[in-house]
């Protein structure tokens, strides 16, 4: 009998930390980076971890941006939205900060020519992921876009402001040979982006965004619809993603 649920769904218990600011700072119009240090012994480009704010039940999930082998130091990259990002500006360096990771599975680095898009603070997951094909020697292009110039977040090869990545991503495409791009964002921009890919042929993946309530697969609060060789089943962006094939997402 075909299965519900993504096959790969399971549940493993995520470690908690205690981390100690390192730094923080205002880095573009109402956004940061925090540095934390902690035991963490490990994370790729595509994980996330899920950070506890007094008072809040729920934890807030922002993506790792980078992550130093040596030190062990994490990278967040994050935008005031609400009460729990407040909290998180206001913090110090040395301040204790507590939180589950490394949450959700990786990007898969794979030899092509490879395009990676940020649309806004998605930018996050690619700044590592840019890293992480570097140091393979993966030939790569990040594409970022933002509304303001005071909104750019350095580290891309390109920024586009005011306008969207989406315009002339078809001509950079063509004219950089890309046969893999690789996308975080605001859903419409990745539904558009998956759907281009598929229109060229070429190979498509996306680091979604869903509300969070556990961050560890067990609520089934962030579930989207995934085409499978049975049909349509369920997958739960915070464990069987964030990232998922552009292919494989029924869009709704
Ligand atoms: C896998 C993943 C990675 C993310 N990475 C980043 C990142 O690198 N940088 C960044 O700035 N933001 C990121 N976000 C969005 C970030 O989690 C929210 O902006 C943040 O939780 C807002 O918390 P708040 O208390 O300030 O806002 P509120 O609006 O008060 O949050 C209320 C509730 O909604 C949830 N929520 C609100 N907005 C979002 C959203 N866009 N996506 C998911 N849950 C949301 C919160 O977790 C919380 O439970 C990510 C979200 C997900 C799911
Ligand atoms: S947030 Fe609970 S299953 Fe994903």
């Amino acid at each position: 009998m075909p299965s519900f649920f993504y096959e790969k769904t399971e549940n493993k218990m995520k470690k908690d930390y205690t981390g100690t600011i390192k730094s923080i700072k205002n880095i573009a119009l109402n956004t940061f980076e925090m540095k934390i240090e902690s035991k963490l012994k490990n994370a790729h480009s595509g994980q996330f971890i899920s950070i506890l704010c007094p008072n809040k039940t729920l934890r807030r999930p922002f993506s790792i941006s980078d992550f130093d082998e040596e030190t062990k130091i994490l990278t967040i990259l994050f935008k005031l939205k609400g009460e729990g990002t407040q909290y998180l500006k206001n913090l110090n360096t040395g301040d204790k900060i507590k939180f589950l990771g490394p949450n959700g599975n990786r990007f898969s680095l794979e030899n092509k020519n490879c395009l990676l898009v940020g649309a806004g603070i998605g930018i996050a997951p690619m700044l590592f992921l840019k890293k992480e094909l570097n140091k393979e020697g993966i030939n790569n292009y990040l594409i970022s876009g933002f509304k303001e110039n005071n909104e750019v977040i350095q580290g891309s090869d390109e920024n586009i402001i005011g306008g969207s990545v989406l315009d002339n991503l078809e001509k950079l495409i063509k004219e950089k040979n890309i046969d893999l791009i690789y996308s975080c964002g605001p859903t419409i921009v990745l539904k558009k982006i998956a759907q281009l890919a598929k229109d060229l042929k070429i190979k498509s993946y996306v680091a979604m965004e869903k509300t969070m309530a556990c961050s560890i697969g067990v609520c089934r609060g962030c579930v989207i619809r995934l085409h499978k060789d049975n049909g349509i089943v369920y997958g739960s962006v915070c464990q069987d993603g964030p990232v998922f094939k552009g292919s494989e997402v029924v869009w709704d």
